[in-house]
């Protein structure tokens, strides 16, 4: 259904911001309203085990909050190769994105919503920043992808206490 378009915008909010394995025509710092970025998906083929499922980034909706993220202009070919890298839950849809000077266009984004089968919700961060620490898998380890995540939100000077946060912990818990 996307064919018939020369490209299509991309809205990345987690791993997309600093792991870019696909062939862009361009990108831009963007953000989207009304949505927040959550620990509140589970992974068990990305960054945990089935048995021992990470945690990785969704979007749960907020009236009114902005969530910067990065935007990156690909061919509608590149969704092949990203709809089997985000299997796992998320779903896409288009939504309004907003670019630095004012422009806005609209974006495509994935969203693993509360009804996917690895959709694990909220816990104290201390739990989440637990399990975060301990768990791998065959992207990695899970404390590399919050505290990557953390680092690109920090260069795009993305205020998000829920992610800064948790990388902290992460980070503490690493060095004990
Ligand atoms: C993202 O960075 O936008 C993203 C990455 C993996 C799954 C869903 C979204």
């Amino acid at each position: 259904p996307l064919d018939h378009l020369d490209s299509v915008w991309l809205f990345g909010y987690g791993s997309l911001i600093y792991k870019v394995d696909f062939p862009i025509l361009e990108r831009q710092p963007a953000s989207i309203r009304g949505w927040e970025r959550r620990f509140w998906q589970g992974s068990h083929d990305h960054r945990g085990t089935p048995e021992a499922p990470g945690r990785v980034v969704t979007l749960i909706e907020s009236p009114g909050a902005i969530c910067q993220g990065m935007a990156y202009r690909v061919s509608p070919n590149t969704f092949a190769h990203l709809d089997h890298r985000e299997k796992n839950g998320y779903l896409r849809f288009f939504t309004p994105l907003t670019f630095p000077e004012g422009h806005h266009a609209e974006g495509l984004v994935y969203v693993a919503g509360p009804d996917n089968p690895a959709f694990l919700g909220p816990a104290p961060m201390a739990d989440m920043a637990e399990q975060i620490a301990r768990s791998h898998g065959p992207s990695g380890s899970n404390a590399d992808y919050v505290l990557s995540l953390a680092e690109a939100l920090e260069e795009l000077g993305a205020d998000d206490r829920h992610v800064y946060e948790l990388a902290e912990r992460v980070d503490e818990l690493l060095k004990n």
